[in-house]
């Protein structure tokens, strides 16, 4: 009898990438996907531990999942309970004692053990597993080869890991040492995607420019290593492969190979993702972010005058310890200065074990008043640039059906989700959208068919 697996994802992208990988490694042991927790033999929930409450979260969600387990085990069957991600990697102890009938906790170094995992907990009924190691042997040479079919868009995780040691961070502690995958088990990944249909690839990696992966060893530069530039050219040659992106990126580590790539690689999304964090130098310079606002700007620079349309998305954080009035003004005037396509912002929150949370901390109305100006002000750039795109015709790379019957949506190549009428059979195409409006976040067009404007809904 097939069994089934659920699994529930928090966080970021690459929790997203491990979660299909884990679909993937127990599908052997005759696990099937299943979309509800409840009936499932095995429960995964893939955490994130980068802001607050997230691990409150995980337990509350774990509640629900007891109830589930025990209902189970009253019609004599087995459920196995796992957590896995960052949660589990920092707090792998405290899961264990507080909700004992969990099963399995392993970090994200550890998820290519899960088949072996699975079969201990299978024959030690109780005793639970805990792996919370950063083995030696990278987890990518033991994950499986095929990956599932059928994505159009598909995230390619190069690079893990962290260095850098921002002060409120806690990747660098749940993720381990920065590591980069070799570039010819990366472009091997990218080929069996791209026959299984994708179009576009999302590098990921926590630090990803930061990549230096091994270059393949039958070319020229055998022996030696790639950085991403070197990476997003040798991708951009895959037959089928039609868009790269790659997500997040760090300020410091913009090379000019990158800078290059940006210009020569017209599959290259004029999109960047290049978190700032903060425009104050002192608190930037307390982050421990070793670079300057002046730094962004110039960085930015050279990559705008390598590819004047790409559009800037970034990260920040209000509410640093010791943020002043001042220091936030310097944010919001970096924000005016560099217009920002989108962003994502946050209150800091003081994630345990990292230096920042010694500080002394901002008042909670401090921080929430700074949070809303800001938004406010990301909220009206990405307004302004959505607006922007009316009236003009972008190539769309359709991904999946729309909220409504008969329409589709897709990605410009600014990232923007474009809703558009279209047959299913065009999903994977890129096709001329005529934009025709904006609706919350998204762009609505109509395909431009050569023989006039559609309307649009
Ligand atoms: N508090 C608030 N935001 C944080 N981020 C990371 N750690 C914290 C924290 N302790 C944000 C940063 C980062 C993004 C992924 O999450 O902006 O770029
Ligand atoms: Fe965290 Fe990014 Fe800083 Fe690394 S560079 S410590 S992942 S914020």
């Amino acid at each position: 009898m097939t069994k089934r697996v659920f699994i529930k994802t928090y966080g970021c992208q690459m929790n997203v990438y491990d979660s299909a990988r884990m679909v993937e490694l127990v599908a052997p042991l005759g696990y099937a996907p299943s979309d509800s927790p409840r009936g499932a033999d095995l429960v995964i929930l893939n955490t994130c531990h980068i802001r607050e409450k997230a691990a409150e979260k995980v337990f509350s969600e774990l509640g629900g999942i007891r109830h589930l387990k025990r209902a189970k085990e009253r019609r004599g069957e087995r459920m196995i309970v796992a957590v896995a991600g960052c949660v589990a990697q920092a707090e792998g102890e405290e899961i264990r004692r507080r909700a004992s009938f969990v099963d399995l906790v392993f970090g994200p170094q550890t998820y290519h053990r899960l088949p072996e995992m699975i079969a201990r907990a299978t024959r030690a009924a109780g005793d639970g597993v805990l792996d919370t190691s950063f083995p030696a042997e990278p987890k990518f040479d033991h994950l499986p080869a095929a990956r599932a079919a059928g994505e159009v868009s598909a995230p390619l995780t190069i690079q893990e890991g962290c260095d850098k040691f921002c002060t409120f961070c806690v990747v660098p502690y749940t993720r381990g040492a920065e590591f980069s995958r070799p570039a010819a088990q990366v472009i091997a990944e990218a080929e069996r995607l791209a026959e299984g249909g994708a179009r576009e690839l999302t590098l990921l990696g926590q630090n990803v420019n930061a990549y230096h992966g091994a270059a393949p060893a039958n070319g020229p530069d055998g022996g030696g290593e790639w950085g991403l530039g070197d990476l997003l050219r040798a991708l951009a040659r895959i037959p089928g492969l039609d868009r790269l992106r790659y997500t997040t990126s760090h300020p410091r580590d913009v090379d000019d190979g990158l800078v290059a790539a940006h210009r020569d690689v017209p599959e290259l999304m004029p999109f960047l993702h290049l978190p700032v964090q903060s425009g104050s130098d002192r608190v930037l310079a307390a982050m421990n972010r070793r670079h300057t606002a002046d730094d962004y700007r110039r960085t930015v620079g050279r990559l705008r005058r390598a590819r004047p349309d790409l559009a800037l998305s970034s990260d920040f954080i209000v509410g640093y310890p010791g943020e002043s009035d001042l220091d936030f003004r310097a944010t919001l005037d970096l924000v005016v200065e560099m217009g920002f396509a989108q962003a994502y912002s946050f209150k800091y929150s003081p994630r345990p074990g990292t230096p920042a949370a010694a500080e002394k901390q901002l008042a909670e109305p401090v921080k929430a008043a700074r949070l809303a100006e800001l938004q406010a002000l990301l909220q009206q750039q990405q307004g302004a640039f959505n607006a922007a795109a009316v009236g003009t015709v972008m190539p769309v790379l359709f991904e999946k059906p729309g909220r409504h019957e008969g329409q589709l949506v897709g990605r410009s190549p600014y990232l923007q989700p474009v809703h558009a009428d279209a047959a299913a059979a065009h999903i994977g195409d890129i096709l001329p959208v005529h934009i025709v409006g904006v609706r919350g976040n998204s762009l609505t067009g109509a395909i431009d068919d050569g023989r006039g404007r559609e309307a649009a809904r």
